[in-house]
């Protein structure tokens, strides 16, 4: 029902490399603009990302953070439309009971199909700009993205250590804001690409870095659901960037033995429930609000801390 022309093919490669294939979320009437917009005025502001780009050296690109302030949906919207913001609802494929069916639609399908339990699915919807770009990051969990509306092109790039190093993946998971890795230009060498439009969907390898490039407004779909290849990972990875950042050690995830990353596992769950590295979270701060009134939608604030 939800997925098109799902094949054993498609099967054998999830989770085990890329795959591209189709779906029918646009049939849903849920992604339109008006449905949009109308989503925005219920969704609750403190699960609205609002972010404009700034450009960045080193890493590929950073953000500004900004706030919805009087801005209603529509105004988003056009906003988002005019290339000045774009927007990641987090969770509203979970806190709203039409969405919800969707994500339980999907992953029930899914899970169907492919015999893999979904632990926990979680769903946010993207609403980029043309101009945005999401630069080069890996997740630590399991992410599909739901492309509904739009052009993208996605790139994918390999799992060694020269494009996915264990500081850039330990930083991902103890900085609350540090979602990105470093990136070079000589990545692309090895990077496969593809082109996303109307309801695609794509699938990658645990921690694949990728990034990617708005080419028209985009409405996506990402979800997310933790296994036991990720959570054991996360705590060997919290284990080693306590070792690395707090003894000077160099732990190597990838030559690491199965009964030392089980050792690390279990202590790695218990440092990260204490928070053991939590020292090195930075505050988000908020540097602009959308108002339909002021230049390009942006109006400049004096900074002040992300509430929440
Ligand atoms: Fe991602």
């Amino acid at each position: 029902m939800w997925l098109k022309d799902w094949t054993d093919e498609h099967t054998q490669k999830f989770r085990n490399e890329a795959l591209t294939a189709q779906h029918k979320l646009s049939e849903t009437g849920l992604f339109t603009d008006e449905a949009l917009a109308d989503l925005l005025d219920r969704h609750p502001r403190s699960e609205l990302d609002i972010c404009t780009i700034a450009d960045h050296d080193v890493y590929q690109a950073k953000f500004r953070t900004g706030d919805a302030g009087d801005a209603d949906g529509a105004t988003l919207i056009e906003a988002a439309k005019s290339g000045a913001i774009w927007m990641n609802l987090r969770r509203a494929m979970n806190l709203h009971e039409d969405y919800k069916k969707v994500l339980d639609g999907i992953y029930g399908e899914l899970s169907d199909s492919t015999g893999n339990r979904a632990l926990n699915p979680r769903g946010g919807i993207l609403i980029t700009c043309p101009t945005a770009q999401t630069p080069y990051h890996c997740d630590p969990t399991e992410t599909i993205l739901w492309h509904v509306r739009g052009h993208k092109r996605f790139y994918l790039y390999p799992r060694k250590p020269k494009y996915l190093p264990d500081e850039g993946y330990e930083r991902v998971l103890y900085c609350d804001n540090e979602d990105y890795l470093p990136y070079d230009e000589t990545f692309e060498d090895e990077a496969r690409c593809f082109d996303l439009t109307g309801d695609d969907m794509i699938s990658w390898p645990l921690n694949a870095p990728h990034r990617v490039e708005n080419k028209s407004f985009c409405v996506s779909v990402t979800t997310e659901y933790s296994t036991m290849e990720s959570t054991l990972k996360n705590a060997v990875m919290y284990t080693n960037a306590v070792l690395r950042q707090k003894f000077g050690m160099s732990p190597d995830w990838r030559s690491a033995s199965w009964p030392e990353k089980a050792v690390k596992a279990g202590a790695g769950r218990v440092m990260r429930k204490f928070g053991v590295l939590s020292s090195m979270k930075q505050t988000d701060m908020v540097t602009f609000k959308v108002s339909r009134t002021a230049p390009g939608y942006i109006h400049d604030t004096t900074p002040y801390p992300r509430p929440g």
